[in-house]
């Protein structure tokens, strides 16, 4: 009887062994897959972004442009590959990188400890932080401490989302863009937005009926995220963020893209 039961142990280890092997084989060769060959001439690679941030992605048309996809160019140049960059939900990005759907995620993403366990981080190339708005005409928020049991609105998986969590007794509204969250602020269906500096800024010099508060809630630091592991194109990444800084392109791109400053 014992035996048995060993036996049928084994076997069902076997499988599940047998199985491991196979996924991970599926995951390595998915990741390959994202940076493949497109009809024969110039290597593909791909970003994954979600082009709900301006200054750093927006759509203009069909196209998405912006300060990250500018970096990215240069990244693709370096390797001597042809940049595609695939637009989607900001929470699904990382799941897309793990699967091997997207080669780097450029995405005014910040580094955080519980996204460092999924992914890998290039330097840091920006600095932000969460910031709140309010309707123009709003006079009782005045800062962090009066959002106490209030409807903030945020983009989700953000940040921003996670920091509003924390506020006590708030109602966090999470939405798939931070535009649309502005748009409830002025409908009067939120109270406040917590939202990214540079968009903030972005969305408050095209709406004359909100402002932004003058605190940081956070301090955080944009980087690139590659798939675990890749060490090769962070390396690539780093050095292209690197000889950007140096060659002052790097300034050049905050000129043109942050003229609101
Ligand atoms: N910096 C924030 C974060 O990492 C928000 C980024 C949102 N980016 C975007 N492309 N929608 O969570």
């Amino acid at each position: 009887m014992k035996k048995l039961l060993c036996l049928i142990i084994s076997i069902m280890m076997l499988i599940g062994l047998v199985g491991c092997g196979q996924s991970k084989d599926n995951t390595q060769a998915n990741g390959e897959n994202a940076a493949q060959s497109d009809g024969g001439e110039k290597k593909v690679i791909v970003m994954g972004t979600n082009a709900e941030f301006p200054p750093f992605e927006y759509r203009e048309g069909d196209e998405v442009l912006g300060f990250d996809v500018e970096i990215a160019k240069k990244v693709a140049e370096k390797l001597g590959m042809e940049l595609q960059i695939e637009d989607m939900m900001f929470d699904g990005l990382i799941p897309a990188l793990q699967a091997g759907k997207i080669d780097f995620i450029a995405a005014g993403m910040s580094v955080t400890e519980e996204r460092k366990q999924n992914v890998d981080f290039s330097n840091g190339y920006y600095e932000a932080s969460q910031v709140i708005i309010v309707t123009k005409d709003n006079d009782t928020i005045k800062g962090p401490e009066d959002l106490k049991n209030k409807k903030i609105g945020v983009q989700l998986g953000t940040t921003g989302d996670t920091e509003a969590q924390n506020i006590e007794g708030a109602e966090v509204v999470q939405f798939n863009a931070g535009f649309a969250a502005i748009m409830d602020l002025q409908n009067g269906k939120v109270d406040a937005v917590v939202l990214d500096s540079e968009p903030a800024k972005n969305f408050a010099a095209q709406n004359d009926q909100i402002k932004i508060l003058d605190v940081e809630l956070t301090q955080e630091e944009y980087a690139i995220a590659v798939k675990k592991g890749n060490t090769e194109l962070v390396d690539a990444i780093n050095s292209v963020l690197e000889e950007m800084k140096n060659s002052g392109e790097y300034d050049e791109l905050v000129k043109k893209y942050f003229t609101a400053e």
